[in-house]
Formats: structure tokens, sequence, C-alpha cells
């Protein structure tokens, strides 16, 4: 990483720094007094005595001109902040998108809406604020061992008030800073809490205005915004007291520091005094970013707990990947699968289902029967909690993901859209699908003539909330999305909710002609659908109540 490669430098560069720093206060000291007294020479003693006999005015070019010096060393400490922090930011969030990208399915489902983005955006800023204001404090801390430095040489009396004073301070507000990381924590959880309930009104708009619930959406909102301005005033106070308390204490060190000086007569000259005097002022800046840096870094930390807990968690979930070659979908078993979700709920319950190459099977029964969730399983998405489902005989979870996927076609319940154009929603990513594929599936998914008289055509920009995709049109696209990739197997989960009867004909139809070409599962109460398949699974409270099998197709009384 190029900014550790630059650490050394940046010491270096800080050391440097805080080296001109001090002995520009020396000479500006001196100058000071040297034209105040009118005196043609000045006297310098110790490390700057080859300035000696030097006019005031030349230590005035020469103060300016390390001034100028001091831009280069500036320069590169200030480098390695930005870059460091930036990185941490770039990295943080590449890990986190990562993580959650490769997790199980399960571990995603529990991510909360607005979970993700917070961790993103706020969490991950907060830690690249703290290793930016980390670094900037040993700027400060470099710099405030130099002024130590120049003090020691300057009068040690001094240096000993300097050193005894600043630990004082330290120790003093340490309290404080301990108290704003207790209430920075407090910070980040209300501000995650935040942006959920943010999310979720987001989601819900239409049903909050349906219901004229938006006083009662706003009171939620307020209550969440409360629960972060109460540790967010009480950080900021914090943070506020301390820079007063730090300079009053300061400024009566200063005053000591000038009495034991004045006393001891340790500062061998007028200029001595004032360049003590000045280093003094400079130690207490210096010092006070250093506590400041401490309380914000401190602040920063359940942030970045958060986000590395989180990214941890993620990685720790390790998905098994197999490596079997799958070249075609022959077969599918289920065999005594039971699937509970981690909240202990039982979601299916010792099913046997045996789907041969070119079969059409329905799932039906009734809401929470468990039809989206064997679905799930059916993708390889959910591993069984008890029980297997092999392909061609071999554990799903043992075939290469890469296979397996390719042979998979899905329409989710919900189809969701990715903003771009309608080609691009098709494709989804997949590179080497050519447009006349894109073009093909379309029309399987009676979605052309749709495309076609949209202003666009297939590079009409489109994305989940965009009001010109009809619900229909967005599940036709989703359609059209699974068929582009010539699937063994195809997975429809109520594929038809959002359609009218005139386009669920249509799409009948194009599963009508696929049948027997490619494996099918549609979940449906639709007797349209569940018409096409040659088998109806019928689904209650997790178990199978019944199977068709090949042939007539009986559906239960209580089903239509
Ligand atoms: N993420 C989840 N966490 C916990 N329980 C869940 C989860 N998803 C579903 N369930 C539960 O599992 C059961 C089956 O749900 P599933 O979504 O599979 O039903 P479904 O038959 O598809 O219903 P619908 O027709 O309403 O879509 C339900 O009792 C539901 O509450
Ligand atoms: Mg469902």
């Amino acid at each position: 990483m190029g900014a550790v490669r630059l650490t050394p430098l940046f010491v270096v560069s800080a050391t440097v720094g805080a080296v001109i720093d001090v002995v520009t206060i020396a000479l500006l000291a001196q100058a000071a007094v040297g034209l105040t007294a009118g005196v043609s020479k000045v006297e310098l003693n110790g490390p700057l005595s080859f300035l000696r006999d030097t006019t005031p005015d030349t230590l005035v070019v020469v103060g300016l001109c390390l001034l100028a010096f001091r831009l280069i060393p500036f320069w590169i400490a200030a480098q390695v902040p930005a870059r460091v922090s930036a990185r941490v930011q770039e990295r943080l969030r590449t890990r986190l998108a990562a993580a959650y990208l490769r997790a199980p399915y399960l571990d995603q489902m529990a991510f909360h809406d607005g979970h993700l983005q917070e961790l993103a955006s706020t969490e991950t800023t907060q830690a690249a604020l703290g290793s930016l204001i980390a670094l900037q404090a040993v700027t400060s801390g470099v710099t405030l061992a130099v002024l130590v430095c120049g003090a020691i040489v300057l009068s040690p009396a001094t240096a000993l008030i300097v050193i005894g004073a600043l630990a004082v301070l330290f120790f003093a507000l340490r309290p404080l800073a301990k108290a704003v990381k207790r209430s920075a924590g407090g910070k980040a959880g209300a501000s995650m809490r935040f942006m959920e309930t943010l999310n979720e009104a987001a989601n819900l708009a239409v049903d909050s205005r349906t219901y004229g619930v938006i006083d009662a959406e706003e009171a939620l909102i307020d209550e969440s915004i409360d629960e972060v301005h109460r540790p967010w005033y009480r950080v900021e106070l914090m943070h506020g007291l301390v820079p007063g308390a730090y300079q009053t204490a300061g400024f009566a060190f200063v005053f000591v520091g000038l009495g034991v000086v004045g006393a001891s007569g340790s500062a061998s000259s007028f200029g001595n005094l004032g360049a003590v005097v000045l280093i003094l002022l400079r130690a207490l800046a210096s010092s006070q970013q250093v506590q400041y840096a401490y309380g914000k870094v401190g602040e920063a930390l359940p942030f970045v707990d958060r986000v590395y807990g989180d990214i941890e968690r993620l990685e720790a979930t390790h998905e098994r990947r197999g490596n079997h070659p799958l070249s075609r979908i022959e077969s599918l078993r289920v065999d005594d699968v039971s699937f509970v979700y981690p909240d202990g709920r039982r979601a299916l319950k010792g099913i046997d289902l045996a789907i041969r190459s070119g079969e059409s099977v329905a799932i039906t029964g009734p809401s929470g029967a468990g039809k989206s969730t064997l679905a799930a399983v059916l993708l390889g998405l959910l591993p069984p909690t008890e029980g297997s489902f092999t392909v061609n005989g071999v554990p799903v979870v043992d075939v290469a993901p890469a296979d397996w996927s390719r042979r998979l076609g899905y329409v989710p319940q919900e189809g969701r859209l990715l903003t771009g154009t309608v080609a691009d929603n098709i494709r989804f990513l997949r590179k080497d699908i050519s447009d006349d594929d894109v073009v093909r599936a379309a029309r399987a998914a009676h979605l052309h003539e749709d495309v076609l008289r949209w202003p666009g055509g297939y590079d009409t920009v489109v994305s989940q909330r965009s009001e010109a995709v009809s619900g229909g049109q967005r599940q036709r696209i989703c359609l059209a999305r699974a068929l582009v990739c010539h699937p063994d197997l195809l997975i429809l989960d109520e594929p038809t909710s959002a359609l009218d009867a005139e386009a669920e004909d249509v799409v009948a139809s194009t599963l009508r002609a696929l049948k027997g070409t490619v494996t099918m599962v549609i979940v449906s109460h639709k007797p349209r659908l569940t018409e096409i398949c040659e088998r109806v699974v019928h689904l209650r409270q997790g178990e199978v109540l019944s199977d068709s099998g090949a042939g007539a197709v009986t559906l239960p009384a209580d089903l239509s």
C-alpha cells in the first residue's frame, strides 16, 4: 500500500516541519526584540549561534525563506492522512460489498432495509475520518515533541513545566474522552435505527398516503431523529467543553511557566523569553489538537467496531462451494427436506419431490404454506435444514456454482429492476448475451411490442422506482431475463401476479410453448398457469398435502 510506504517519509516530514516551526519561532522572537530595541545585530545562542551578528531585517528574510521551505514537508505530511483515509474508506466499502454479495442468502436476508446503506455511508466515513484525524494527530504529536526539545534547549525549566502541564491536562480530560466514546456508541446505534426507519418510510410511501398515516409515519421518524439528537448533543457538547477547559488551564500554565523562567533566570535574554512564551502557546495548540484527536478517534471507534463487526461476521459465513461440473439438469430430487428459518419458524417439513427433466410442476397452496421457501430451496439459495436436494444425483451444494446458475432461470414474486436500459435489465450483467438473444427473450416474454412503444426502445432507461414501467411490464422484463440464457430449469414464483388476464394469457402461451423443452416449476394459484403443468403439488403448512403426479390435474376442493 502506497500510503504505508510513505509513512517513514511522513514522520520525517512532520519532524522537519516542526523543527522549522521552532527555529522560526526563535528567529521571530529575536527579530521582534531586535526591531523593537532598534539594535543592528541580534544575539543568538545555542544551535542558532551561526546566525549571530545578523541584522533583525536579515532574520526576517531568513524566517520567510524558512517558511517557504516549510511548505515542502507540510505538503508531504498532509498527503499521508488524506491518502490513508481515502484508502480506508475505499477498502472498507470494497470489503463490505464483497462480503455482503458473497454471504449466504440467509445472512443477506438478515440485513434490514437501510442497514447496508448506513454501514457503507456513515460507518465507513467515520472510520475514514478517524484515521485522518489520528494521522493528523501524529503530526501534532511530533510537533509537540519537537517544541518540548526546543524548550529544553532554550530553558530546561520551561520544558519541565510544559511536559508536566500537558500530562496533567491529558489525564484530567481523560474521563471526558471516555464519556465521548460512550455517547458516540449510542449515536452510532441511533443513527443506524434512523436510517432503517427512513428507508422503511420510503418503501411504504404509497401505503402511508393511502391510509392517511403520514403524521404517524412522521412521528416515528421524528422519534428516531430524536434518538440521534440526544447522543449527538452530548458528544458535541463535550467536544465543545474540551478546548475551553484546555485553554484556560493552558494559559494558567503559561503564566506559571513564565514565573518560573523569570524567577530562575533560565531564559538568557529578552528574545529567549519571548521565544519560550511563543513555544508554550504553540505547544498548547499542538497538545490541544492531540487531545481533540483523542476524543474524535474515540467517537469514531464505535462506528468502526460496528462496520468491522458486520464485515467480519459476513466474511465468516462460509458458503460451501462445490466444483462438480454440470452440463445439463437431468433430474432434481428433494428428499425429506425440512427448512427452519433462523428465527425458529419452520417453513418446510419432510418434503419429497422428484422432478424429471422437461417436467412442469405447479406448486400451489395457501399464503404462508412454504411455496416461496421451496422455490428458494430448489434454486439452491436456502440449504435444507434437514434432508437433501440433489441434481442428477449430486447434492446441489457440490455443484460448481457457475455451472448451476448458467442452467437456471428465475422469476421472483417481486421482480426487481436495476438502473439501466431495458436491454441491460434483460442481459443482467451477463456480458456474453447478444442483442439478438435479448430481443428473442423479450419476444418470448411478450415484452417486445411494449418496448418498441417506449421512446428509446431497448435503450430506454428504467429503474426499480421508474413509474414508466408497470408492474406487469416489470414482471415480463424479469421473465425475459430468465429466458434469455436458455435455462434447463425455470422457476417462477407467482409470475403473473401483476398481470391482467390478457397479459397472463400471453405469458401462459409462452410457458406452454416452453413446456417439455425446459423443466418448469411454477408457483401459482392461477388456473391458467397450473393447467399448463402436468403435475400439481399442493402445500399446506410446509408439508405436501397432495402431489398429482403426471396426468390429470386435480386441485383440492378448498384451493380455488
Ligand atoms: N425470512 C423469513 N424469516 C422467517 N420466517 C419466514 C421468512 N420468510 C418466510 N417465513 C415464514 O415461512 C413460512 C413460509 O413462507 P413462504 O414465503 O415460503 O410462503 P408462501 O407459500 O410463498 O406464501 P405466499 O403465497 O404468501 O407468498 C411462513 O410462515 C413465513 O412466515
Ligand atoms: Mg411466496
